[in-house]
């Protein structure tokens, strides 16, 4: 199926920031694309998408929900998913006994559930078809105890390991898992998990257009993973030999309210 012509690429969570990249990624490239998100900004990603040539449909619906994965899978129909893209994620700042908990869940919902459902339905199909390509947007946070984004670290940190994992399982296959790991990265992601009042937040991030380059690069590779820029490989190698409680002091300088450096 990766032969024919006009192939297709799912992407989730490309109305803006990494996942409006790694679309743009899949036109440059040729794919026909379908993209989802919940907010109807998804039409406006859609109009810039389509100047790269190639078919655009959407879906807007809310993938931390059955109904909503349902109405995506629907749309892609009895056409094979060359690509599939599982991006659409949330972060969640504030301490955790602080967060509402229905915010709090819909993190895990969205970030978990929606997630690998979507996956478990096209990965079936993928796997009757005989190939395809998965993505998957983890984190960096996934390796580092995320003292308050604990519930956002956690659902990367399942992520992350869920990729590897089915990439194993399917290692006889012609899937392909591959998950990118961005650091923080310049994009709405901040500002809708309440995090404008710490460093991290506040920081200079990565561009997300070299973050989605990086992860289409990997995937179209087969790889397993990839860490999106020098820093963060080093973060990430340094969270193999810090102990967890180390690890998570270092995560409240960057993610505690009132840390966000002054002008
Ligand atoms: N920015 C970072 O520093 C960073 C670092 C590592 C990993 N990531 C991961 O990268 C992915 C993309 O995030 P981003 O940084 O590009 O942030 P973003 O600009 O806020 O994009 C998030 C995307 O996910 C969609 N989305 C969120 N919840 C959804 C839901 N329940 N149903 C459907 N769509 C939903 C959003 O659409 P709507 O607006 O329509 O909800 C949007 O398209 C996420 O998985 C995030 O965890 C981000």
């Amino acid at each position: 199926m990766l032969d024919t012509v006009r192939k297709l690429a799912v992407v989730t969570g490309a109305s803006t920031g990494i996942g409006l990249e790694l679309a743009r990624e899949a036109a440059k490239n040729k794919f026909d694309l379908l993209i989802a998100a919940n907010e109807p900004e998804i039409e406006t990603a859609a109009t810039e998408l389509k100047r790269e040539g190639g078919k655009v449909e959407t879906v807007q619906a809310d993938l931390a929900t059955t109904e909503g994965v349902d109405a995506l899978y629907e749309a892609i129909g009895d056409r094979p998913v060359a690509v599939l893209i599982a991006n659409a994620g949330r972060g969640l700042g504030k301490a955790f006994l602080d967060q509402d908990w229905d915010d709090a869940r819909y993190v895990v919902d969205t970030n978990i559930t929606g997630t690998i459902c979507l996956i478990h339905k096209v990965g079936n199909d993928m796997r009757e078809q005989g190939d395809g390509r998965i993505l998957i947007t983890g984190s960096i946070a996934g390796f580092l105890p995320g003292s308050y984004q604990a519930v956002y670290n956690g659902t990367k940190a399942f992520l992350d390991s869920f990729s590897y994992a089915l990439r194993e399982e399917l290692k006889d296959t012609r899937i392909t898992v591959t998950c990118l790991m961005p650091g923080p990265t310049e994009t709405e992601f901040f500002e809708r998990a309440d995090l404008m009042d710490t460093k991290v937040g506040t920081e200079k991030k990565a561009d997300p257009a070299k973050v989605a380059k990086d992860g289409w690069k990997a995937m179209m590779d087969g790889e397993g993973g990839v860490v999106s820029g020098a820093s963060n490989k080093l973060q990430v190698a340094a969270a193999h030999i810090l102990p967890a409680e180390t690890l998570a002091k270092m995560h409240t300088k960057e993610a505690a309210p009132g840390t966000a450096e002054k002008e």
